[in-house]
């Protein structure tokens, strides 16, 4: 797959080839209640999806990602060639993303794409949304844009509403400017500067999950349940706001304590999952400030957060509880483009 990038597999023009990339993200606080109009908070961590695009001189689009799947899309026919029966499925997003800037630019033609993931997929991290996010910025540079970021969000949000139907816009905001955030569907994102860096650790339970179909699980719980679910949204809303006073007071103690308490918010509108739940309490019993499921849930990914002293035994505890541990570091570059001759 990555013969493109080193130059050993011929494509068909070398006329300009371009790169972006973009940080995947965890979310601290608000996942799911942030859809229902509570904020959210989200910071952009140091694992990057690269996208890489040029010129062909037909109209298809080719695309090729670093995780075995490839194969060409020209009108509504997809000619397979790597990945098996999943493989269109999987690289559909990319084309939407890149067909987002070539229809509002008039601009028909063909492209080849190649996507590398350093973001575990399906797994909370906002692979989905830095693949859109990396892809746009790529394809608009291929073809001589100069896009803004607010250009990038919009044509990324748009495509991201092809994966899944209701998204709040968080994981492309947090994708596209990086740094730390704070997220409502109506207000967008107020970028929040000079907040600490957090010692935490991803738990990854290997279990891809599908982000439109909890969102819609919520909704039909807040369905049959208004009065029980709206004060959990109120509730949500409320602990945001003082999560984000933690951070800024740097009272890590009461960060914990408030990711703790929206796992519990998160279980009860049925988001997490026994293997979640084994990952959170391991590492809250070895002394982990506090942990929490990050993202969509039923799978996918966990959060602790740690002291400096206790990131070796959190991570431990999360591989003995039967997750893929992952240190992070939050990274204040959101979306970045270059050109390479
Ligand atoms: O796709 P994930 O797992 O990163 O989760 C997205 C966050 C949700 O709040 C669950 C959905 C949304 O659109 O905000």
């Amino acid at each position: 797959m990555l013969d493109y990038l080193n130059g050993t597999r011929t494509l068909e023009t070398d006329i300009l080839r371009t790169y972006a990339s973009a940080p995947g993200k965890v979310i601290l606080t608000g996942e799911h209640f942030v859809v229902f109009g509570a904020p959210a908070l989200a910071i952009a961590i140091n694992r990057r999806i690269v996208v890489g695009v040029n010129q062909r001189t037909d109209r298809r689009l080719h695309i090729v990602s670093s995780l075995g799947k490839s194969g060409e899309f020209e009108q509504d026919k997809f000619n397979l060639e790597e990945g098996g029966p999943e493989a269109r499925d999987f690289l559909e997003p990319v084309r939407i993303a890149a067909e987002s800037v070539l229809k509002r630019y008039g601009a028909n033609k063909g492209l080849n794409i190649q996507v590398n993931s350093d973001v575990p997929v399906a797994s909370g991290l906002g692979s989905s949304s830095a693949i859109s996010v990396a892809t746009v910025a790529s394809v608009g540079e291929a073809i001589g844009l100069n896009l803004s970021k607010e250009e990038i969000l919009d044509l990324s949000l748009t495509a991201e509403r092809f994966v899944h139907k209701n998204p709040s816009g968080i994981d492309i905001a947090i994708a596209t400017f990086g740094g730390t955030i704070l997220y409502e569907r109506e207000r967008g994102m107020t970028r929040i500067e000079d907040m600490p860096n957090l010692a935490l650790v991803i738990g990854n339970t290997g279990i891809a999950r599908n982000t439109g179909s909890l969102v819609e699980s919520v909704r039909r719980r807040r369905d049959h349940f208004p009065s029980t679910i709206n004060p959990l949204i109120a509730a949500a809303q409320a602990l945001t706001g003082s999560a984000v006073e933690a951070l800024r007071a740097r009272d890590l103690e009461k960060l914990g304590e408030l990711l703790d308490i929206n796992h519990g918010l998160l279980a009860a509108v049925g988001t997490s999952c026994i293997e979640l739940d084994r990952l959170v309490y391991a590492a809250r019993s070895v002394g982990a400030l506090g942990a929490k499921l990050t993202g969509a849930g039923g799978g996918g990914c966990m959060i602790a957060l740690c002291s400096d002293e206790n990131l070796v035994t959190v991570s431990e505890a999360i591989r003995r509880a039967n997750g893929s541990p992952i240190t992070v570091v939050k990274t204040e570059e959101g979306v970045l483009t270059w050109k390479e001759n």
